[in-house]
């Protein structure tokens, strides 16, 4: 990607703006070593998302389910935040109110040093019982195969499944943060996944300023006010360091 130059109207929008929402998918988390879902090695090229990721084949074979989901636990486990997560942190420096609403379940804008964090499918860190709801976020024994509750429940990955619904209460505060946000930027996700991606429409709707980051175009490169069309661990770090430049480096 060449140099990245920021036209006029961004930079004015930068030095205007206070709330600023980051809306993220699995690009992001790519330049971390962690596969994406679509795209050339996405997962879903490879695996069946309904035979992985939906209630019916979780009761249908549970213990494929759990070695995939400790698969990718441990390359999460083994990936350390890049520099976009790093950047997105940093940004909270110069800005009043910066959101980060995730479709990851990584937990790496966590562990980036982001404080406001909506998870909209998610994070693979908790586990909860099917029956009974009761939560168990340490370590999961599976020497006897998958993990029960002491209700006898089984116990599955706080994420969000195919056919399932969003946890309500980071769906609602992600809207309100789209609605309200003077700055909308739309990093590493393709867009096809509702409603997670109808927030980039929310917040365009509520006249917020659509920044998009990814490597290539995608469903929302037409509605966006501006595209960097380039790797989010470089991207990020070049607008931040613009940032620093407007707002005197803190
Ligand atoms: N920097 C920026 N963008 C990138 C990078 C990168 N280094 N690498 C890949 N991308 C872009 C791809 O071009 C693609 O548009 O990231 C996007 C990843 O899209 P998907 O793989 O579809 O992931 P995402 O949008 O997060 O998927 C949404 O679908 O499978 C479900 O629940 C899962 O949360 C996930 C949801």
């Amino acid at each position: 990607m060449s140099e990245i130059k920021l036209t006029t109207e961004f930079i004015n929008k930068l030095s205007e703006s206070e709330k600023i929402v980051f809306f993220t998918g699995a690009g992001i988390s790519a330049e971390s070593g962690i596969p994406t879902f679509r795209g050339k090695d996405g997962i879903w090229n490879k695996l069946k998302p309904e035979e992985l990721a939906n209630f019916n084949a979780f009761l249908r074979n549970p213990q494929m389910v759990w070695e995939w989901y400790n698969h990718r636990k441990k390359i999460i486990h083994e990936s350390k935040p890049n520099a976009g997560h790093i950047a997105i942190a940093e940004f909270e420096k110069y800005f009043d109110d910066v959101t980060v609403v995730t479709q990851n379940i990584d937990n790496l804008h966590r562990r980036a040093g982001s404080n406001k964090i909506y998870e909209l499918h998610g994070n693979i860190e908790r586990n909860y019982c099917i029956n009974c709801r009761t939560f168990y976020n340490e370590e999961l024994n599976f020497s006897e195969g998958v993990p029960k509750c002491k209700c006898g429940g089984l116990i599955r990955p706080d994420v969000v499944w195919f056919g399932e619904f969003l946890p309500a209460d980071q769906l609602e505060a992600s809207e309100k943060a789209a609605i309200n946000s003077d700055i909308f930027f739309v990093v590493g996700t393709s867009a096809v996944v509702y409603p997670a991606a109808g927030l980039v429409y929310t917040a365009k709707r509520a006249g917020s300023y659509i920044v998009e980051v990814n490597i290539e175009e995608t469903e929302v490169s037409s509605i966006a006010d501006i595209s960097f069309f380039g790797e989010a661990g470089k991207v990020l770090p070049a607008i931040l360091e613009n940032v620093k430049k407007l707002k005197g480096n803190i």
